[in-house]
């Protein structure tokens, strides 16, 4: 058996969502690194053409707002008029708030739920042509929906609609998993726990810190992302459908439950 090939992306077409930076960036590189030609988008066109710069002529910029509908039909297009098919889409863009339960505000409700939910549902649907061109039932295309922890327990902060949010993708990860196998384009997620970004600046700032609550006594990093990732995408994870990886040193599925009387 050729364990390598397994792993490996050549030839395959993907796009990158929140590409430009965090763990987006993380997933473009290891894809990179394993043959794949990468389209990473984001809103700052800057952002991603630096990106791209830095990852080689492999990763190309593809800037676009998804937040809204009528943005992911124009990254779609956009894609369309330069590839014929895409093998693997991942959908990371995602957006937090967090505020006191009695002034969260409907914009934090629906900047997080348009983000994290309508839009991985409806740029794949925008893409559906894309990738029924791209998967066969030899090569299945990959949506990869990155969900979080969050979606699976609590954490402390008062994040109402990022919870809400993340576990509404696990359960649409199922359900756009359910019925685009059909069209041979395996839907799953990760669910990553703390990964030093812009957005979790706790793990970024104090990783010492937060490394400390964390079962495996540090926080994720580029080569945990990037080789869930690669696994889901590749060969390697063909067989695994509408499931959620989690990969977070142990926080939801190797924590010692404490006691309410110490
Ligand atoms: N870091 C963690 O510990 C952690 C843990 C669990 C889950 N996650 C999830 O992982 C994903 C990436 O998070 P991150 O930590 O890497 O955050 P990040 O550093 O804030 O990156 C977010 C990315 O999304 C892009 N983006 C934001 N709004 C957008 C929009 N309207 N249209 C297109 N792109 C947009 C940003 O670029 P622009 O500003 O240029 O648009 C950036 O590239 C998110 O879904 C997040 O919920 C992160």
């Amino acid at each position: 058996m050729d364990t390598n090939a397994l792993f490996r992306l050549d030839g395959r077409i993907a796009l990158i969502t929140g590409g430009s930076r965090g763990i987006g960036r993380m997933i473009a590189e290891g894809f990179v690194a394993q043959g794949a030609k990468v389209y990473v988008s984001s809103r700052k066109a800057e952002a991603c053409e630096e990106t791209a710069a830095a990852l080689g002529e492999n990763c190309i910029a593809l800037p676009h707002d998804i937040s809204t509908v009528a943005g992911c039909r124009a990254l779609a297009d956009d894609l369309a008029a330069r590839e014929s098919g895409l093998d693997i889409l991942v959908n990371n863009a995602g957006a937090a708030w967090g505020e006191p339960f009695e002034t969260f505000p409907e914009k934090g409700w629906d900047k997080v739920m348009d983000l994290n939910v309508k839009s991985p549902f409806f740029l794949t649907q925008a893409l559906h042509g894309l990738l029924k061109a791209g998967g066969s039932a030899d090569r299945p295309a990959k949506v990869i929906n990155i969900t979080s922890i969050d979606g699976q327990r609590l954490n402390p902060w008062e994040t109402y609609s990022y919870h809400a949010s993340k576990s509404a993708l696990i359960y649409l990860t199922k359900r756009m998993a359910a019925r685009l196998v059909r069209d041979h384009i395996n839907v799953t997620s990760i669910a990553p726990g703390a990964f030093a970004s812009d957005m979790n600046k706790a793990a970024r700032d104090h990783g010492d810190a937060v490394s400390k609550a964390i079962p495996a006594r540090r926080i994720g990093t580029d080569e945990d992302m990037a080789g869930t990732a690669i696994y889901l995408a590749s060969r390697a994870g063909d067989y695994v459908i509408g499931d959620t990886i989690t990969v977070d040193g142990g926080l939801v599925n190797a924590s010692l439950g404490g006691s309410i009387d110490g």
